[in-house]
């Protein structure tokens, strides 16, 4: 694109070890569980596919989709949800898998929509985590990467839809 310039950031090689060592820790800590894992369409779907494989336990899996970006960099602040979930979570242990967290409004509301239906647990995956900018009352559970508030692009995230073809994760410049 014009005008644009995407600088390296996190490599394949590096999220994917970051994964295993995220898998590890679900594996052990969901032992004789199944867990179900929720994947935040679209941006979470290349991380969800990779994470999944990871996972030597049985689960199960699903998605919701959210909508607040618009094409935008900025967020419009108004979070929608566009695809609810399949499966019936009530009583279920569940694993929201998110592409990234940055002023958190979207997994606010996702929590609280889960939450609704009654699960036995519930824990919260994000790739990666813009530091500083979110003011959450509540943890996330599993963080792949702590990034400054910066727009990245790549392993399944987009700047207007584009990008999320790219294997690592790269920082969106404009030149
Ligand atoms: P939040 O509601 O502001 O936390 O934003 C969450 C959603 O916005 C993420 O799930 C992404 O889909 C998108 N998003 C936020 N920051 C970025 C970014 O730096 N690059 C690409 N997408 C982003
Ligand atoms: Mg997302």
């Amino acid at each position: 694109m014009k005008n644009i310039n995407y600088v390296p950031f996190i490599t394949n090689s590096e999220v994917k070890k970051r994964i295993k060592d995220i898998a590890k820790e679900i594996n052990k800590e969901y032992k004789n569980k199944v867990p179900v894992f929720i994947g935040v369409l679209n941006g979470a779907f290349v991380f969800m596919a990779d994470l999944i494989r990871e996972i030597k336990i049985d689960c199960e899996i699903d998605f919701y989709k959210l909508s607040s970006y618009g094409d935008r960099k900025i967020s419009s602040g108004e979070v929608k949800s566009l695809k609810d979930l399949n499966c019936d979570i009530t009583g279920r242990d569940v694993i929201v898998v998110e592409d990234i967290i940055d002023s958190g409004l979207s997994i606010k509301y996702i929590k609280e929509d889960i939450q609704k239906q009654n699960p036995k647990s519930l824990k919260i995956a994000s790739l990666l985590f813009k530091e500083g900018v979110s003011n959450l009352y509540f943890d996330i559970d599993y963080i792949g990467f702590k990034i400054p508030n910066e727009f990245v692009v790549g392993y399944g995230l987009d700047y207007a839809q584009k990008y999320r073809n790219l294997k690592g994760i790269f920082v969106l410049k404009k030149v």
